[in-house]
């Protein structure tokens, strides 16, 4: 495979079609389960709907299920559909996601080309989605955004919480040493200068997301939460 076929191919998300990957990913992720549900709780607690309403939801790139275990057990009335490409993620996620019964269930699909899947029925009250709409190219997550708002009933609201691109070169260099400072606290063992986050010049800052989620309809948006290159953000369809 060429190095252009490889991120393109990385680009669009198919890459978590590989086990392995996926496989180091949740092991990963698993140890940083604790500082990871603190951001997801925030997001739950923004839900301007009682904890009892029997919400709508959808996780886009739901993966594994991490983000959807704990809006299911924040809103126990709740339903939710997780949607993924990944034979491998929901291969792992299944038996994890299984104690919601008829709560949750996965629904294969590909969202690269920005729409939500016909398959999808039904208004949804909240969508959310974690680590996923940065495989999107720009064009594909400004059409998602406005995909999801024509989904979402009044009312209803959208989070995403994503890898962001600092929006300036400087900025971006302090991020990635400022990653590499708090993950090799001793210093690097290499001695090379830490290598960026993939795709980090072709993301959108929090600024573009912003603006993403106010053209497609959203009002009120923001930022609710943001370290380095990760962020909150999302948006309310006012009824
Ligand atoms: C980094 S993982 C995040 C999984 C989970 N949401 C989490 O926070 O740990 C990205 C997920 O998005 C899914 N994904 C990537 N591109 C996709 C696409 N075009 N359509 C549907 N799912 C996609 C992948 O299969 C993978 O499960």
């Amino acid at each position: 495979m060429t190095q252009a076929q490889t991120t393109h191919h990385d680009h669009d998300g198919h890459h978590w079609k590989e086990p392995d990957r996926v496989r180091d990913y949740v092991d990963r992720k698993d140890r940083e389960a604790v500082q990871r549900n603190e951001v997801f709780r925030l997001l739950t607690a923004l839900v301007p709907e009682a904890r009892t309403a029997p919400l709508r939801v959808l996780d886009i790139g739901c993966g594994y299920g991490p983000l959807a275990t704990v809006v299911l057990d924040e809103f126990p009335q709740a339903t939710a559909v997780g949607l993924d490409l990944s034979e491998a993620m929901i291969q792992i996620g299944s038996p994890r996601m299984a104690r919601f019964g008829d709560r949750f269930r996965y629904l294969i699909a590909d969202i690269g080309s920005g729409l939500l899947p016909d398959e999808l029925a039904g208004p949804l009250d909240l969508v959310v989605s974690s680590l996923a709409v940065h495989h999107l190219r720009p064009e594909q997550g400004a059409r998602l955004y406005r995909s999801i708002y024509q989904r979402l009933t009044p009312g209803g609201c959208f989070f995403n919480i994503d890898h962001m691109g600092a929006g300036d070169d400087y900025l971006q260099e302090r991020y990635t040493q400022a990653r590499e400072c708090l993950e090799h606290p001793g210093g690097a063992e290499s001695g090379e200068p830490p290598a960026p986050a993939p795709h980090n010049h072709e993301r959108g800052s929090v600024a573009v997301h912003l603006e993403w989620l106010r053209s497609a309809g959203f009002q009120p948006v923001d930022c609710f939460w943001k370290r380095l290159n990760e962020a909150l953000v999302g948006g309310f369809k006012l009824a």
